[in-house]
C-alpha cells in the first residue's frame, strides 16, 4: 500500500473537472474558464520566430527572459499607473503556479491563509499544500469581498489573505477604496495580500484597481491566459518586493527552473504588441453578459450584475444544476468553490450569442423542471 503525504490527501481533482465527465460529449460547455477566442497571431508568430532562430533551446534565466521582464514592467506603468522594477518579476508556467510560489514561500504549517467563498478553486487546495489552514470568508451580497470581513478574521496564525478582482468565480470586481483599504490591512497586521489579478483587463463596469499601487505586503499574481486567450501558453508571472521575489524565487528555481521559453517570447510580443484585441475580446465578453443576464432575469433567477471577467453566478433552485446538465448544458455548482457557494451555479459566458441562447432554453426549462 503506498503511503502519500497528508497533505496531497488534504485536497482531491476540482468539481469543475468531476462536472465535465457528468456531460455527453456535444453538450455546450459553459463550465470553462477559457476565452473562446484565438491566441493573437503576433503572440504566435513570436514564439515560432524564437523557435526557428535555436533562441528557446536552452534554458532562460530563472526569473525570464529581459525582454519579457521588461515588457511585464511597461505594462505596469502602462495600465496600472505605477513602477515594478523588471528584477522583481518571476514569470512563471500559469497564473498557478504564481499562487503556488506565493504560497510556498510564506506559509508555514499551520499558519491561515484568509480566502474568499466562494472563490477560485486553487486558494484551498495551494494552501493545504503549503500546510496552511484555509479560513473561508463569506463574501458580501453583491459577491465582493468585504476588507472588514478579512480584518476580522485575522488571528496570530493568519500569514495571506487571497483577493481576487475581478473574480472568478463571480465576475465581482473590488473598488478602489476596498483594494487601498486591503493594503492596508496588510501593512497594518504585517501579513501578505495576495492579489490574484488574472482577469485585470476584462472589466466592463469602472475600473480594476490593485492593491499594490497601496502598500507594501502585496504580492501580485497575474498571466496571458485569460487577457490575451493565452491558456495553452503556461505563461504568467509574479512581482512582489525584492525580499519576496528572492524567497519565491527559490522555490520556482527548483520547481519550474524556468518558464517555457517559447511562451515567454509569445508573451511579450502579447504584452508590448497592439492591445485593440483585448478591447474587442472584452466588448465580445460584455454583449454576452448581457444577454445572459436578461435571460436569467426572464426566468425569475437572481444574479449579481458580475462587472467582469466571463462569469455570472446565479441563486438557483435545488437540483437546476443537475436538470442544467441533464438538457446538455454544462454548468458548475456554487458549491465546488466553497460552502457559500451553494445555492448558486457558476457560468461561464466565453461563447457565442447564438450558443449562450441555445443554453438559456436549456436553463429556461431546468428552472420550469425545479421551481
Ligand atoms: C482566478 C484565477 N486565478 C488563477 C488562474 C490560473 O490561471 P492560469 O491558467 O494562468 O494558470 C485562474 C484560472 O482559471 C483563475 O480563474
Amino acid at each position: 500500500m503506498p503511503r502519500f503525504s497528508d497533505r496531497v490527501e488534504a485536497i482531491s481533482i476540482s468539481g469543475i473537472r468531476e462536472v465535465f465527465k457528468a456531460a455527453g460529449d456535444d453538450a455546450i460547455n459553459l463550465g470553462l474558464g477559457q476565452p473562446d477566442f484565438p491566441t493573437p497571431d503576433h503572440a504566435r508568430q513570436a514564439a515560432v520566430d524564437a523557435i526557428q532562430s535555436g533562441e528557446v533551446d536552452a534554458y532562460t534565466s530563472n526569473k525570464g527572459t529581459p525582454g519579457l521582464r521588461a515588457a511585464i514592467a511597461e505594462k505596469y506603468a502602462r495600465d496600472n499607473r505605477f513602477d515594478v522594477d523588471p528584477e522583481d518579476v518571476i514569470a512563471t508556467a500559469g497564473g498557478s503556479e504564481a499562487l503556488h510560489l506565493a504560497m510556498e514561500a510564506h506559509i508555514e504549517a499551520g499558519d491561515e491563509v484568509l480566502i474568499p467563498d466562494p472563490g477560485f478553486v486553487a486558494y484551498d487546495a495551494l494552501t493545504k499544500l503549503a500546510g496552511g489552514t484555509p479560513v473561508p470568508i463569506p463574501l458580501r451580497d453583491d459577491l465582493t469581498l468585504d476588507p472588514a470581513a478579512v480584518e476580522s478574521a485575522i488571528t496570530e496564525d493568519t500569514a495571506a489573505f487571497v483577493v481576487c478582482s475581478p473574480a472568478n468565480p463571480t465576475g465581482a470586481v473590488q473598488s478602489a477604496d476596498d483594494m487601498r483599504e486591503f493594503a492596508h490591512i496588510a501593512d497594518e497586521h504585517d501579513v501578505l495580500c495576495i492579489s490574484d489579478e488574472v482577469y485585470e483587463r476584462i472589466v466592463f463596469d469602472g475600473e480594476h484597481h490593485s492593491p499594490m499601487a497601496y502598500g507594501e505586503n502585496v504580492a501580485v499574481v497575474n498571466a496571458c491566459s485569460k487577457t490575451y486567450s493565452m491558456t495553452g501558453w503556461r505563461l504568467g508571472w509574479v512581482t512582489s518586493t525584492t525580499d519576496r521575489i528572492e524567497r519565491m524565487l527559490r522555490v520556482h528555481q527548483y520547481v519550474q527552473a524556468c518558464a517555457s521559453a517559447p511562451a515567454q517570447y509569445a508573451a511579450e510580443a502579447a504584452l508590448a504588441g497592439p492591445q485593440g484585441i483585448v478591447d474587442e475580446m472584452v466588448s465580445a465578453f460584455a454583449e454576452r453578459r448581457d444577454v445572459l443576464l436578461d435571460g436569467l432575469a426572464d426566468m425569475g433567477l437572481e444574479t449579481p450584475t458580475p462587472k467582469g471577467a466571463f462569469y455570472a453566478m446565479p441563486s438557483v433552485p435545488d437540483g437546476w444544476v443537475d436538470a442544467t446538465i441533464d438538457r446538455g448544458v454544462v454548468v458548475v455548482p456554487g458549491d465546488a468553490f466553497g460552502a457559500n457557494g451553494a445555492g448558486h451555479a457558476r457560468i461561464s459566458y466565453a461563447v457565442s450569442v447564438e450558443t449562450l441562447k441555445e443554453a438559456l432554453e436549456a436553463m429556461r426549462e431546468a428552472t420550469a423542471a425545479t421551481r
